[in-house]
């Protein structure tokens, strides 16, 4: 159990639709095949992000681990975070099913994820940083900016040719 100093978020705790609850999280996976269209939404991702088999990834709450399975068909690993133990566990078994050997599962967050490895190329996220108050959004894509590659080159290209 991670400990939290009182002024720190405490983003292990469910806000909203608790995902710590299996029957939520079965019924969450079956009501975004209904709602979205998930194979066109990741084929968009891995296209854009130009994932190939050498890059490696992140993906910061990865829910039932519909993207995350299907990137690491594209790449050579993605590591895969949820403050949810039961989201992850559903997304793993999804990915035994699936015979996909190279995603890496940790229960952890945006503010508490401690990236030891190689920095990676990408890191993606979807419909989960809204989970953190604005304050700790900050915090958040501050940490994710230095799990990057090549993180000055892409600050550089973006920000700074226009000065
Ligand atoms: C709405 S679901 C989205 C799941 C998946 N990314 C998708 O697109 O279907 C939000 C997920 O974010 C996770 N989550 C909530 N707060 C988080 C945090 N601080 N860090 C990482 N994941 C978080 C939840 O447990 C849940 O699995």
């Amino acid at each position: 159990m991670k400990s939290f100093l009182g002024w720190q978020y405490n983003e292990m705790k469910q806000v909203g639709t608790d995902y710590n609850d299996v029957a939520n999280v079965q019924a969450y996976d079956m009501q975004m095949q209904k709602l979205r269209d998930i194979k066109k939404e990741n084929e968009t991702i891995i296209k854009t992000l130009n994932l190939i088999s050498d890059r490696t990834l992140i993906e910061f709450g990865t829910g039932t681990g519909n993207f995350a399975i299907e990137a690491a068909g594209q790449c050579k690993k993605v590591i895969a975070i949820d403050v949810s133990p039961q989201m992850l566990e559903f997304a793993q078994k999804k990915a035994g099913q699936k015979g996909i050997l190279n995603v890496e599962f940790h229960n952890a967050g945006f503010l508490t994820y401690n990236h030891s490895g190689a920095k990676v190329d990408a890191v993606v996220s979807q419909l989960a940083l809204h989970h953190l108050p604005d304050f700790w959004k900050l915090i958040a894509l501050k940490r994710i900016f230095g799990m990057l590659k090549n993180r000055w080159e892409i600050f550089l290209k973006r920000y700074c040719l226009f000065f």
